[in-house]
This record gives structure tokens, C-alpha cells and sequence, in this order.
């Protein structure tokens, strides 16, 4: 599962989309996590696309992620800034991928 404490326990190494990017990242491989309030740990997702669907202010985006061991495309949390805390996406997601930031 992600790493609820994933702000202290990785570095912010960029940032894609307007998102900040937690590292290590090792690109094709390796991407870490993305988003900080709606954070989607990469290397865990396997592309099921529960959150996309559930999502009832679709927060999520689907990005091309070639070469990555899990999946070929991930859910980017691109437009975290619209998310109301319903947790949905936490709860459906079946890798636990995804952490909500609700405060
Ligand atoms: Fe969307 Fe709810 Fe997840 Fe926020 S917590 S991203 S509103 S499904
Ligand atoms: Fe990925 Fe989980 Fe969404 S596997 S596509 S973050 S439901």
C-alpha cells in the first residue's frame, strides 16, 4: 500500500502536470508517487481504473506510462485541487495505491 507518511519519508525530486513528483524515480521503471492532497503511488497502480470511474469530480486522468512493470498507463491525480475528501478512490482501489489528504 502507499505510504501514508510519503511527505517525510520521500523527497519531492519534481514536478509533472502541475503535480509534485515524490521519488525515487528510475523512469521507465520506477516513477514514485504523484500528488500531494490526492497522491497515486505509480509504482503500486496496476491501472484497474476504479478511481477514474468513482471519482464523483473526476480528479483523475489516465497518462501513458510505457515500460513500466505494473501497468501501461496510470491514473494521474490531475486536478487533486477539485477533490472533496469522499474517499471513494481509497476505498475502491484493490492495490491501495491512492491516499486522500483529508486533514
Ligand atoms: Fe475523487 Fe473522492 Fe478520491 Fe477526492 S477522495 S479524488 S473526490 S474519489
Ligand atoms: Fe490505479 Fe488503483 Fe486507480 S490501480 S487506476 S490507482 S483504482
Amino acid at each position: 500500500a502507499i505510504d501514508p507518511q510519503f511527505h517525510e519519508s520521500r523527497e519531492q525530486v519534481g514536478e509533472e502536470n502541475g503535480l509534485a513528483v515524490w521519488g525515487p524515480v528510475d523512469e521507465p521503471e520506477e516513477l514514485g508517487i504523484r500528488g500531494t492532497h490526492v497522491a497515486v503511488d505509480y509504482d503500486l497502480c496496476i491501472a484497474d481504473g476504479a478511481c477514474l470511474e468513482d471519482c464523483p469530480v473526476d480528479v483523475f486522468e489516465w497518462v501513458d506510462t510505457p515500460g513500466h512493470p505494473e501497468s501501461e498507463r496510470k491514473a494521474e491525480p490531475t486536478h487533486e485541487a477539485q477533490c472533496i475528501d469522499c474517499m471513494l478512490c481509497v476505498d475502491v482501489c484493490p492495490v491501495d495505491a491512492i491516499d486522500v489528504d483529508a486533514g
